[in-house]
């Protein structure tokens, strides 16, 4: 079983080389390709660093290739690179999209999220790698490879949803950075991040899935034990369109600047969507008590209960009353 996964991580290295290959060496990979990682506002050291490719918009370029060098096709189909259709035609699975390698944490490749270039709604943002024996989704974090170095250092970790955002936050000089990608934030993410740091801030989207998100996040983070801060963006920003927006140096003063603690950030959140409807307002409270129920560390959460009982104006008595019998219906 060994012998296998070794053969599955050489194939996905040989099929990294050769997406990088393509994008700077082909016309079409340099006209299509890296023209728009260029048209981004991307720098080539970051493109060079994170070893972004591009796949020819050809059936097979890279299954013919990787055959052809004498990798065998049970492994191309195993990391999902080749799929056999009903037939028994075998095709590559990315075509035509700038690629971005995913490397574990010991800098292998174990899989790929592919972006298309087109802009027509039927065809789907990222194609990904497919789950194999050397990639769990919910077990690898983008960039962590990275920033795992800078991660200790910082003691933090920012933690953003995508692949373009890792790269933008690092070209604006921030190298503690990771995205979940391809997969709603995981348990196993937070603890994988939990080896490094105890610091997490949340970088998500500034469009409603992404505070949705965000909100599922921190609850993630906090039952693990972890600290969490939200940094949040405007107009529907995500990290990489900011950073694009403002610049490198602007944005790395505003996410330094701009972190909120996870109470002042859900009770930002929430009194936007509750106006001042009293009752609203009293489920907005509960909410936040019941974030704060998650803390394992009871020191840690009457902390915090004393910074929601000044922010919200309540007595702490009757939140610690509340955070008490959350905590009893829990266990
Ligand atoms: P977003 O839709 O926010 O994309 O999804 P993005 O990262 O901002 O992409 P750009 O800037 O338009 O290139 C966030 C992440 O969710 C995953 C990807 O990992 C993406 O980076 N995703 C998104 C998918 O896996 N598939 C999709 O179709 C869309
Ligand atoms: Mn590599
Ligand atoms: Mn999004
Ligand atoms: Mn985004
Ligand atoms: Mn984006």
């Amino acid at each position: 079983a060994q012998n296998a996964k070794e053969s599955l991580y050489i194939v996905s290295q040989f099929a990294s080389a050769f997406f990088v290959k393509q994008l700077w060496e082909t016309d079409e990979g340099r006209g299509i390709g890296l023209s728009y990682f260029k048209e981004r506002g991307f720098r080539e050291d970051i493109l060079k660093k994170f070893e972004v490719g591009y796949s020819p918009d050809v059936w097979e370029a890279l299954t013919s290739s990787a055959t052809n060098a004498g990798h065998k096709l049970e492994f191309l189909e195993q990391t999902g690179l080749s799929i056999k259709n009903d037939k028994g035609k075998i095709y590559d699975r990315f075509r035509g999209r700038v690629m971005f390698p995913i490397h574990n944490f010991t800098g292998r490749v174990i899989g790929f999220g592919g972006r298309t270039l087109k802009t027509d709604k039927n065809v789907p943002k990222y194609v990904n790698s497919p789950e194999s024996d050397i990639y769990h989704k919910s077990n690898v974090l983008y960039g962590l490879f990275h920033a795992k170095k800078a991660i200790r250092d910082l003691d933090n970790c920012y933690l953003a949803e995508g692949y373009a955002d890792v790269l933008s936050v690092h070209q604006a000089g921030v190298e503690n950075v990771v995205a979940s990608s391809g997969t709603s934030l995981t348990t196993e993410q937070i603890k994988l991040i939990g080896r490094f740091t105890q610091n997490v801030t949340i970088l998500f989207d500034g469009d409603a899935a992404g505070i949705k998100a965000s909100l599922r996040g921190l609850d993630m983070i906090l039952e693990e034990g972890l600290n969490v801060k939200i940094v949040s963006f405007p107009d529907g920003h995500d990290p990489d369109s900011y950073m694009h927006h403002v610049g490198a140096g602007a944005f790395k003063i505003y996410i330094e600047n701009n972190r909120k603690d996870f109470i002042l950030y859900k009770a930002n959140v929430l009194l936007k969507e509750a106006g001042n409807d009293p009752i609203k307002r009293a489920g907005i409270i509960r909410d936040i008590v019941e974030s704060i129920a998650k803390i394992p560390d009871p020191i840690k959460a009457s902390v915090f209960i004393r910074e929601c009982s000044s922010l919200l104006e309540i007595e702490e008595r009757i939140l610690m009353t509340e955070l008490n019998k959350m905590r009893s219906a829990k266990s």
